[in-house]
């Protein structure tokens, strides 16, 4: 039988937006100080992959970011969503903070995805440290822009990057179990089940992957 596991999940929309004051923050916090060296990353944070370009937050994109959590239908996928109005705003608005911070500590975080050949915001995808120092992989984008591979082609970089770049071990995933697309991004990541999880009081599946050897 599968084991349920609370993994006391702290996503970067509901954590307060300082390195004070939340687990989430403190998860980076710890993992900063833990592994100063693979945080100390300088250099590379663009990534140009066939048709994106990965850039890091900045606050300039809280507008943008905050048209992404304005559709339900993409936030009904995030932590404890959907949420509607002032609410999917201030979630944004928390989330970016959140990447930024990241970004900070550690020297990797969530990109902001934009279509190269536009310049269009497309969504954000990336690296954000669990309480417990697990590093996971995220990612959302634009509904007028899904179904044409943006995600897997972010998420191979983002991934690439993880590995390659700052010399993780190993990153892991969560996603509520009927998520057929982020199930099958995963997977294509080479991505494994691992176990079910509670998440945020509600169910979630658990992959992960470990760099190749
Ligand atoms: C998940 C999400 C980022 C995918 O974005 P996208 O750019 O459309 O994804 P891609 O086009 O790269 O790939 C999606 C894959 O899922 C597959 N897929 C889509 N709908 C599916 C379904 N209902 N069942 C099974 N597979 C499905 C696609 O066919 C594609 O696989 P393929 O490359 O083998 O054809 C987007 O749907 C989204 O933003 N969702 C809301 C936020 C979210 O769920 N975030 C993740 C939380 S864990």
């Amino acid at each position: 039988m599968r084991r349920v596991v609370d993994v006391g999940y702290v996503t970067p929309e509901r954590d307060g937006g300082s390195i004070d004051r939340t687990a989430g923050q403190r998860g980076v916090e710890t993992f900063a100080l833990r592994h100063r060296r693979e945080c100390s990353i300088r250099g590379v944070t663009l990534l140009d992959t066939a048709r994106l370009r990965l850039r890091p937050f900045t606050l300039d994109d809280l507008d943008a970011h905050a048209r992404l959590y304005a559709d339900p239908e993409i936030t009904r996928w995030l932590s404890d969503g959907p949420w509607l109005g002032d609410l999917a705003r201030e979630r944004s608005e928390r989330a970016v903070r959140r990447f930024v911070s990241h970004w900070k500590a550690c020297g990797y975080g969530v990109w902001a995805v934009e279509e190269r050949a536009t310049g269009r915001f497309l969504g954000q995808c990336g690296l954000n440290t669990l309480p417990g120092g697990e590093v996971e992989i995220l990612w959302a984008i634009e509904r007028d822009a899904w179904g044409q591979g943006f995600a897997s082609e972010a998420a191979g970089a983002a991934l690439g990057y993880a590995f390659d770049v700052v010399g993780l071990e190993r990153v892991v995933a969560l996603a509520r179990p009927q998520n057929a697309p982020s199930r099958r991004i995963m997977d294509k990541l080479g991505m494994r089940w691992e176990k079910d999880v509670e998440a945020l009081g509600a169910p979630a599946v658990f992959y992960a992957v470990e760099r190749a050897r």
